[in-house]
């Protein structure tokens, strides 16, 4: 159901890789609630095309850009402003990726050209991202910028490898940034922190059906899926969260703060006895 909560309202959203992707769910609903975009995703993401069905669908333009390119960014800001015919009211940054991920690499034993790339890519692209926007003045004020992250930067997780450091990064430069956006230009920063989702990203790390089950069985309302997801960067896009930033907004069904659940207990119990 559409409420026009984004109305007049232009944006980037990053990260649409197939229908399963959290980004892929913001951009319909962003579409349903009034807004038109650009859609951005790596020139290799590009490739496998299933983006361009979702652009038909929202009419959006696609802009690819490598999220550690500052050339690249260059011109998806300048693009997309472009395109929408004048300054951005919202981003939205849904990329992340460890090639010690991929491969399976202990925490013990990361490479580490990958792990800078992982931080180059997962996190430092924020900052990146808004350094353009802030070089070209492109956003309007009360613009909303929110990126995804994930409790591993508050807690271990070791399956989760580098991209632990670089969740935890990329929730810095959030708080970082949004104190000068804020200042320069009224510009909300925030991360939203989701529970395990079953995307490419999600189940591409070793033992996820396992944290997926175990953070399910502890959150008192379940994990949050990703349509849920993209209901919250819609309010957060919205005019009805002007004054939330520099923030790390659990979004996780309970999980950050329940101890142990009767679920749990009862199954650490029937596998004692
Ligand atoms: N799936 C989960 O369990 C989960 C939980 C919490 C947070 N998150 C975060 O949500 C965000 C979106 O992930 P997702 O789960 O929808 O998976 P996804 O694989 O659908 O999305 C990740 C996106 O990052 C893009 N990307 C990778 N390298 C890039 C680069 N150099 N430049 C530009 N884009 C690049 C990929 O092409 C892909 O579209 C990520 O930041 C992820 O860490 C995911």
């Amino acid at each position: 159901m559409s409420n026009n909560l984004l109305a007049g309202k232009v944006g980037i959203i990053s990260g649409a890789l197939d229908e399963r992707s959290i980004a892929w769910k913001v951009a319909l609903k962003a579409h349903e609630q009034g807004a038109r975009f650009v859609l951005t995703n790596a020139p290799l993401a590009m490739r496998l095309g299933e983006i361009n069905g979702l652009a038909e669908q929202c009419g959006a333009t696609i802009i690819p850009a490598d999220a550690t390119s500052m050339e690249d960014l260059e011109k998806l800001f300048s693009g997309a402003q472009e395109q929408l015919g004048g300054k951005l009211d919202f981003v939205l940054h849904s990329i992340g990726m460890s090639n010690n991920i991929r491969k399976g690499k202990a925490y013990g034993d990361l490479n580490y050209e990958w792990f800078q790339k992982t931080i180059d890519v997962s996190a430092m692209s924020l900052h990146k991202m808004l350094a353009v926007a802030e070089k070209q003045d492109a956003f309007n004020e009360w613009g909303s910028v929110v990126a995804l992250s994930y409790i591993a930067a508050q807690r271990a997780f070791l399956d989760y490898t580098d991209m632990t450091q670089a969740k935890a990064m990329l929730e810095s430069i959030a708080r970082s940034y949004g104190q000068r956006l804020g200042k320069l230009k009224k510009v909300r920063v925030n991360t939203l922190s989701q529970s395990p989702t079953k995307t490419s990203a999600g189940t591409g790390i070793s033992g996820f059906d396992a944290f997926y089950d175990f953070a399910d069985k502890m959150s008192p309302l379940g994990n949050a899926p990703a349509e849920a997801c993209a209901d919250f960067c819609i309010a957060l896009f919205s005019d009805l969260t002007r004054y939330v930033t520099m923030q790390n907004l659990m979004h996780d069904g309970g999980f950050s703060t329940t101890g142990i659940s009767q679920e749990m207990a009862d199954l650490m119990v029937k596998a004692n006895s």
